[in-house]
C-alpha cells in the first residue's frame, strides 16, 4: 500500500481520535511549523520542542510556533508527571530517539488513549536515509517501530499508509512480529512491508474504531459538487498537487461524499506561453466540460456587442485602451462562472453543496469543515481588489450557482468591476456571503504567481511564497 505522500490526514485523524474518546490532554513531540499543533482542538495542548528561536538542532523542520515546553523530548519526559489522553510524536527522525518516544509516551498515556507516529512508510530508499540527504525526508523512524512491534506485546500497533505512514498504538496487546534475523535494511522493508508495520487501510481503520460515527452528521449527510474552472491547461500541473493536499485529501479523509467537474477554457497560448493539454492525464473527473475561446468569444460578442465601452466606468490611462490591454478576460471569466452555473443547475437535485474554484488557485490553507455548517456562502477574500474575489466558492448549492451566473446580467452590471459584479450578484439574490481568510496565490502559466511583479502585495503574501516554492519546485 503507498502513501499520499502530501497530505495533512494526520491532523484530521487525530482531531476524530480526539473527537471519538473526548480527550482532554493532548501531547505533540515536535511541533514544526505548528499547522498541526494549532489546528487541532483539545482542552489542554501541550507541545515539546526545543528549537524555538534557537534554532540549534539542524535535523528535521525548524519550529515556528511557542512550544508549551521548549526542550527534547527526552528531557520533557525526564521531568513530566502528567498523563495524556492523545500524544503525537513526530520530533526527531531519527530512529533511536523514536523508539525513546514511543516508550516514554507509553508510560505516560491513559487508558483508552492514542499515540500516532508520523512518518513510519518511508516510499524510497533516499527518504528514510539517515543523515538526511534530500528536503523530502522521514528519516528510518520506521525501524523503532519494527523494533518494538518485536519486543512489546502490551500494545496494539499498526500503520496507515496515508500521509507518509500514520503508526497508531493502542493499550492492549499484539503477536510479537518475528523477522526472522533478518536486518533492518529498507530492501527487506520493501519486501515484508504489510507485515513489519500491520498496515491497515484508512477505511478498515476508521470501521474498526468507529471514528466514522464521530465524523459530523453534517458530514455524512452531505455531497458536495467540486467544479474547478478556468484556463486549465495554464497552470493545472502545478496546482493539482495542491488541490489535492488542501481539498481533496481533507474530503476523502472525512470521507465526504463529492463527484468533481472539470471545466476548461480551452486555449494554446497564454500569458505568452504555449500551453498543452497534459493536465488531462492527471485528473480524472465524474464530468467533464470544455469550451473552446472561439466560442466563448463569439458568444461575448452575441450578448454583448458593445462590450467594449460597457465594462469600465472610466477611460483608460491616455494612449492605452484597457479593454484591448486586458482583453475580453472579464468577460470570459463571467462566460465559464456562468457556464459552471448552468451545469450546477443540472445537477443541484444530486448535491447539496457546491465548491467552486478556479484551477489557477494554489491554496495556503486547508478547506475547513466547519464552512459544512455556514449559513453564508463562504468566498475567499483573497483578491487584492475591491469586494469578492472570483475565485473560491463554497456554499447551499443553490447559492453558489446564482452568485456564479454573472454574464447575462453583465449589461446592468459591468460597470463595476468583476468582483462587484459578484458582490452585486449576492445583494441582489439575498446570498449572505462571508469572507474567509482563505489566501492563495494565482499561479500564471510560467509558474510565476500572479503578484510577482506587485509591491504593494508582496508583503502580504510573502510568507505564502516560502511554501509555494518548496512544494512546487
Ligand atoms: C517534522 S517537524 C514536526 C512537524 C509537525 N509535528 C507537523 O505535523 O507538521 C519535527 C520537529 O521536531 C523537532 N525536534 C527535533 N529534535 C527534537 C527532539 N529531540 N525532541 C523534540 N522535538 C525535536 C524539530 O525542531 C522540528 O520542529
Amino acid at each position: 500500500m503507498k502513501n499520499n505522500p502530501t497530505s495533512p490526514y494526520r491532523r484530521n485523524l487525530i482531531q476524530q481520535i480526539i473527537n471519538k474518546i473526548n480527550a482532554k490532554s493532548y501531547l505533540e513531540i515536535g511541533l514544526g511549523s505548528g499547522e498541526v499543533f494549532k489546528g487541532v482542538d483539545c482542552a489542554e495542548k501541550y507541545g515539546v520542542d526545543p528549537q524555538y528561536g534557537n534554532f540549534e538542532y539542524d535535523k528535521g523542520a525548524k519550529c515556528t510556533i511557542k512550544p508549551t515546553h521548549q526542550m527534547t523530548s527526552d528531557e520533557f519526559f525526564k521531568q513530566n508527571k502528567k498523563t495524556f489522553d492523545v500524544i503525537f510524536i513526530d520530533g526527531m527522525h531519527e530512529a533511536e530517539y523514536t523508539e525513546r518516544d514511543i516508550n516514554n509516551s507509553i508510560s505516560c498515556l491513559n487508558e483508552g488513549g492514542y499515540i500516532i507516529c508520523h512518518d513510519m512508510n518511508p516510499l524510497t530508499k533516499e527518504s528514510q536515509i539517515v543523515p538526511r540527504i534530500q528536503n523530502y525526508w522521514h528519516g528510518d523512524v520506521w525501524k523503532a517501530w519494527v523494533n518494538i512491534r518485536q519486543s512489546n506485546p502490551n500494545i496494539s500497533m499498526c500503520v496507515i499508509p496515508v500521509d507518509c505512514g500514520l503508526g497508531i498504538i493502542q493499550k492492549g496487546s499484539q503477536k510479537l512480529l518475528d523477522i526472522k534475523g533478518l536486518d533492518t535494511t529498507y530492501e527487506n522493508l520493501e519486501k515484508h512491508r504489510e507485515e513489519w508495520l500491520n498496515l491497515i487501510s484508512l477505511e478498515d481503520f476508521l470501521n474498526k474504531n468507529e471514528l466514522r460515527r464521530h465524523i459530523l452528521r453534517e458530514e455524512i449527510d452531505t455531497k458536495i459538487l467540486v467544479v474547478v474552472f478556468g484556463c486549465l491547461s495554464r497552470s493545472l500541473n502545478i496546482t493539482y498537487k495542491n488541490h489535492i493536499e488542501k481539498i481533496f485529501s481533507i474530503l476523502d479523509v472525512n470521507s465526504i461524499n463529492y463527484s468533481t467537474c472539470y471545466i476548461n477554457n480551452k486555449v494554446t497560448e497564454i500569458d505568452g506561453v504555449k500551453v498543452s493539454d497534459d493536465f488531462k492525464n492527471k485528473i480524472q473527473p465524474d464530468y467533464f466540460l470544455e469550451f473552446s475561446q472561439y466560442f466563448i468569444d463569439s458568444q461575448i460578442l452575441k450578448y454583448h456587442p458593445n462590450y467594449k465601452t460597457l465594462y469600465f466606468r472610466k477611460p483608460p490611462a491616455s494612449g492605452r485602451d484597457y479593454v484591448e490591454v486586458f482583453g475580453r478576460s472579464p468577460f470570459r471569466n463571467s462566460f465559464i462562472e456562468t457556464s459552471c452555473s448552468e451545469f450546477m443547475d443540472s445537477k443541484k437535485d444530486h448535491f447539496t453543496h457546491c465548491l467552486a474554484f478556479c484551477s489557477d488557485h494554489w491554496f495556503e490553507k486547508d478547506f475547513q469543515l466547519n464552512w459544512l455548517k455556514s449559513n453564508s456562502l463562504i468566498v475567499s477574500d483573497q483578491n487584492p481588489a475591491q469586494g469578492y474575489t472570483n475565485g473560491f466558492y463554497f456554499g447551499n448549492i443553490n447559492d453558489v450557482s446564482k452568485l456564479m451566473n454573472s454574464f447575462y446580467s453583465l449589461r446592468q452590471t459591468a460597470t463595476l468591476d468583476y468582483e462587484h459584479i459578484i458582490k452585486t450578484n449576492a445583494e441582489q439574490n439575498s446570498i449572505k456571503v462571508k469572507e474567509e481568510h482563505y489566501r492563495f496565490l494565482k499561479i500564471r502559466a510560467n509558474g510565476e504567481h500572479a503578484y510577482q511583479k506587485s509591491p504593494r502585495l508582496f508583503p502580504k503574501i510573502s510568507h505564502i511564497l516560502n511554501d509555494y516554492h518548496k512544494k512546487t519546485r
